[in-house]
């Protein structure tokens, strides 16, 4: 199946005989886990699990070799400095390693720790390398752009030889218990232990050393550098000085350096999060056992094409935040490291009564995490809600971009539209068959020769007529950018790269040439402030011809993707702005392209300041700043269906929220029922996008046959019609991090029986809960119910018999869609069918009001001009909307006084734009008999006509009120008594 990626490329015949002798030696999945390594094949991870087992083994009688030095501990606002000992032999021999422990404003508390002999630079490199001695301390720079303020009101509880207790956060509730000897740290809330960091002692910091030339010794005498109390698995020096995998050999300048330490939750069952995986959301054990996995979690981005399914194998992109859930209690923690790190976990049933085993028993959840290089560094979240912990962790790695509006619509790609007649065709028939869509991609194909900046000018002989019919519909084109730069002469791009000296190096420092796409190419260095400038250069409309104000961008191989370079990647040893290895920034390395064309995309001529819109591939914690990610190359199969809503919403937990997957599957060509069933899954992902292989058939909707093609129009139309919900989620996301798809343990934290749910989901607010169905020939679907509301079917208003932590069974015939409204919610629409995003913008609004138990609902609408930053200024509206009693109301949010605000020219035209109706679900009786109520707005009354229509067999009763008339954005309010 890995030759379906090759065929494309003529100049790789050699791969693909290579490959194919591959796939006929052995089976066709193992081709793809075997091209990456497991914990066994990576010197560090080994050598750490094994150090992990032999503390374990040693039980209470091991003592671990970190201490911290009692005299040298200060505390001055907010922030404790340290030193850690660590023991390298039985002599007394130590190194120093420098601790700080910093408590943030937020209630946030930072640990870490570095070694002093590297950052002092005192340390020497072999084989003449250039790279840089410390520890990577850049991290922080690329991902945390705020939150970091010293709370200087955390204060010392106690002090003696012993440790130290700070108290810290909200309400001084919060406690750091730091033990001396040996070095773990506690985190309390409320007085109880919530985290601990070292619990087990499996901290390693592999300190610097040289390289001792060896003499012959006796047989069975350890080798290694001094006689250490690290047993000899742990201390393995095959892998310290070099590594070689795949035919590929690591130089490893600096020897082993890697950081691991243990953190266990203390009474969480369930951790979530270190996305990028497939399978559950609630991550499984990693150490083997009846339904565990053998493997630890791994996170190094990487090219994994036709990816495994429930799998701990790197996927391509990285974020290092985990957060445990137990009842009524979310923790988190953020380990702050781009090198590549394998994370396992196990739980173990921690009695509360010795002599009672089982009984009361609380389960601990243990995590080890282990990274390659750099530094100790991981921030502590200690809730208490879920809310809480995601909006600390964006505090610092800031949250979700406002989208451009149209980038919530529907995207149609594929590899690839081959001309630009054929782009026009396609954007035609959508037309002729009423079926609405935003985005038109082009793939690799539209340049010449994969020469990035170009046009492939016998098929694209005039981009800008497509860039106009497009624009006549309000629409968009998305063009694929990689990072990878074709060496070539004459190609000005490539020429630019090499003269001004921009590319990543390798050990040698030079260019570093690799295969991808191309053939032969360099790489952008975007870790290097003059590679983003001269890349934001490239992209102004005078430079990149062809492209106009709707040309947008994909960013596509950015992990990055090496074809012949070790796991799909570049050489760790390679070198980077600022002397830095490739091993060190490894993971970070996406988000610096992406962030690169995000800066790019700002301004494209003078003037011009608009929100840019990159899809990336490879990502970081501090992504979602730059725009919307996707899943990568997925499967038109049923299972990759399935796979597809764990892993967007372990990406909405992890900050990023703005998540989708290939729809139909990349790979492969759908039979017609799975398409139509992924695309009603796709209409509620963030992120929505029909893509596939070049070797797929075409599949654009309007190509099926009846009813598929309607099935799929109608998936597509409930999407465009929710528009302002969703716009509504991502304004929540960009406020405080919450995710825009939203698993039951996010909405529901004291439910515990919701905690490992990860196949259905709340959007944003709303109340709309969904479970698409991803089973052949399934026909109706269980959901799960987390509370006692009132819930109701959307497209019928039939009322359920739900039952709280119950499930509830619905039909789900191929044409319906599950989704039920729960009681209590208020949710925005527009219900004019129309052809694009952008043709829907001063639409009147339909209100539907899902009355709850208590005969209440609320509910927001954020709109504003969904292209340019001037809702920064307060060019926008944001409405809150209730029904309380007898009163439904629409007011300001937060009680914002929109009159001060000068209206720019969308506010101006918005200000036209009104309700046309209100629907009221589970209207109360009583509305019965009126015909008519009144509206009261700027101290106007108008009546109203009220359509009440009584329950009728499952049916709850509704009423329609309408014409409603009153504009949007003023104030008003409806008696119903
Ligand atoms: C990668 C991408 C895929 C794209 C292809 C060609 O495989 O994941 O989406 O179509 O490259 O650019």
């Amino acid at each position: 199946m890995a030759t379906l990626r090759f065929s494309s490329r003529p100049w790789a015949a050699f791969l693909f005989v290579l490959g194919l002798i591959c796939v006929l030696l052995s089976p066709a999945v193992a081709v793809k886990e075997n091209d990456f390594k497991k914990c066994e094949q990576s010197g560090f991870c080994k050598r750490n699990r094994a150090y992990a087992d032999n503390v374990a083994s040693h039980g209470s009688a091991w003592a671990s070799p970190y201490k911290v030095l009692p005299e040298q501990v200060s505390f001055k606002d907010g922030s404790l400095n340290a030193i850690v000992l660590k023991a390298i032999d039985d002599q007394g021999a130590t190194v120093e390693l420098p601790l700080t422990v910093s408590f943030l404003k937020s209630g946030t508390a930072r640990v870490t720790v570095d070694e002093k002999l590297r950052q002092q630079k005192s340390i020497e490199l072999r084989h003449g390398s250039q790279a840089r001695k410390e520890r990577y301390n850049e991290a922080e720079g690329w991902a945390i752009v705020g939150g970091l303020d010293v709370d200087s009101e955390a204060t010392i509880a106690s002090q003696g030889d012993a440790g130290i207790k700070i108290t810290y956060g909200p309400n001084a509730a919060f406690e750091a218990d730091i033990t001396y000897s040996p070095f773990t740290v506690a985190f309390k809330r409320d007085g109880v232990t919530q985290v601990k960091l070292n619990d087990r002692g499996f901290m390693n910091m592999e300190h610097w050393r040289p390289k001792l030339e060896k003499t012959t010794k006796p047989e069975g005498e350890e080798s290694g550098e001094g006689n250490t109390s690290e047993p000899a698995p742990s201390n393995d020096e095959s892998t310290w000085w070099d590594e070689t995998f795949g035919g590929n050999t690591d130089s490893k300048p600096r020897g082993p350096e890697s950081v691991a330490l243990d953190i266990t939750f203390h009474g969480y069952e369930h951790v979530y999060g270190i996305p990028e995986h497939t399978g559950p959301m609630s991550l499984r054990e990693t150490r083997g056992g009846e339904g565990n996995f053998e493997e630890p979690y791994r996170l190094y981005n990487s090219d994994v094409f036709e990816y495994i399914l429930n799998s701990p194998m790197t996927l391509y992109g990285a974020i290092p935040f985990m957060q445990a859930q137990r009842k009524d209690s979310t923790v988190g923690v953020f380990w702050l490291n781009a090198a590549e790190t394998w994370v396992d976990i196990t739980k173990a049933k921690e009695a509360k009564n010795p002599l009672a085993l089982g009984i009361g028993a609380k389960t601990n959840t243990h995590t080890h995490w282990i990274s390659e290089s750099g530094l100790m560094d991981i921030f502590v979240f200690l809730g208490p809600s879920p809310r809480d912990v995601l909006k600390s962790y964006t505090e610092l790695t800031g949250t979700t971009a406002m989208p451009q509006e149209f980038a919530i619509g529907y995207h149609q790609c594929r590899w690839n539209y081959v001309s630009d007649d054929d782009v026009k065709e396609v954007d035609r028939k959508f037309d002729k068959f009423n079926i609405p869509y935003d985005v038109i991609w082009l793939d690799i194909e539209y340049t010449d020769d994969k020469k990035y900046f170009t046009w492939q000018s016998d098929m694209f002989k005039d981009p800008i007529s497509m860039g106009e019919q497009l624009d006549a519909h309000g629409r968009k084109l998305v063009t694929i950018i990689d990072p990878h730069i074709k060496n070539v002469g004459g190609y000005h791009v490539s020429d630019e790269l090499k003269s001004k000296g921009l590319a990543v190096k390798n050990k040698e420092g030079k260019d570093f040439d690799g295969w991808c796409w191309p053939g032969s190419s360099h790489w952008i260095d975007a870790f290097n402030p003059a590679a983003i400038e001269w890349w934001t250069s490239l992209f102004k409309y005078a430079s990149f011809k062809g492209t106009m104000k709707n040309t947008f961008v994909w960013n596509d191989m950015n992990e990055p993707s090496v074809f012949n370079g070790p796991e799909v990647t570049m050489p760790k040893d390679n070198l980077h702005h600022g002397g830095w290895e490739h091993r060190d920034v490894h993971n970070i390395n996406g988000m610096t392209f992406h962030n690169a064309t995000y800066t790019a995309l700002l301004s494209r001529e003078k003037g011009e300041l608009r929100r840019p819109f990159v899809l990336t591939r490879s990502f970081y914690s501090g992504s979602q700043r730059l725009g919307a990610m996707w899943t990568g190359d997925n499967q038109a199969s049923w299972e990759h269906l399935g796979a597809a809503v764990p892993m967007i919403l372990a990406q909405g937990i992890s900050g990023f929220p703005f998540a989708g997957a290939d729809v139909g599957g990349f790979f492969g060509n759908p039979e017609l029922d799975l398409q139509a069933r992924w695309f009603q899954a796709g209409a509620f992902y963030p992120f929505f996008r029909g893509h596939a292989h070049i070797d797929a058939r075409r599949r654009e909707p309007y190509l099926l046959a009846e009813p598929h093609r309607s099935i799929i129009t109608a998936a597509l139309r409930l999407r465009y019609a929710l528009l302002p919900a969703w716009y509504t989620a991502f304004f929540h996301a960009n406020q405080d991090g919450s995710p825009i798809v939203r698993p039951m343990y996010w909405t529901h934290p004291s439910e515990e029986a919701g905690f490992d749910i990860d196949d259905q989901f709340f959007v944003g607010s709303t109340g709309l809960l969904v479970k698409p169905v991803v089973e052949k020939d399934k026909t109706s679907a269980d959901i799960f119910i987390p509370d006692d509301e009132l819930y109701f079917d959307y497209f019928t208003y039939k009322k359920l018999a739900t039952h709280k932590g119950k499930h509830v069974t619905v039909d789900a015939p191929l044409e319906s869609i599950p989704v039920l409204m729960r009681g209590g919610h208020i949710f925005p629409r527009r219900d004019i069918p129309r052809r694009s995003s952008q043709l829907m913008k001063f639409d009147d609004y339909t209100l539907v009001v899902v009355i709850g138990k208590d005969g209440k609902a609320e509910g927001e609408l954020y709109v504003d001009d969904g292209d340019s930053f001037d809702y920064e200024s307060g060019q926008f509206v944001h409405k809150t909307f209730t029904l309380d009693g007898s009163t439904f109301t629409s007011a300001n949010a937060g009680g914002r006084d929109a009159s001060s605000v000068k209206k720019g020219s969308w506010l101006k035209q918005f200000d036209n734009v009104a309700v046309d109706k209100i629907i009221f679900v589970n209207a109360p009786s009583k509305w019965s008999s009126k015909k008519e109520v009144e509206i009261e707005s700027g101290g106007n009354k108008t009546p109203v006509s009220l359509d009440f229509h009584k329950a009728e067999g499952g049916r709850a009763a509704f009423a329609v009120l309408g014409r409603v008339g009153a504009k949007i954005s003023a104030d008003f309010s409806v008696d119903f008594s």
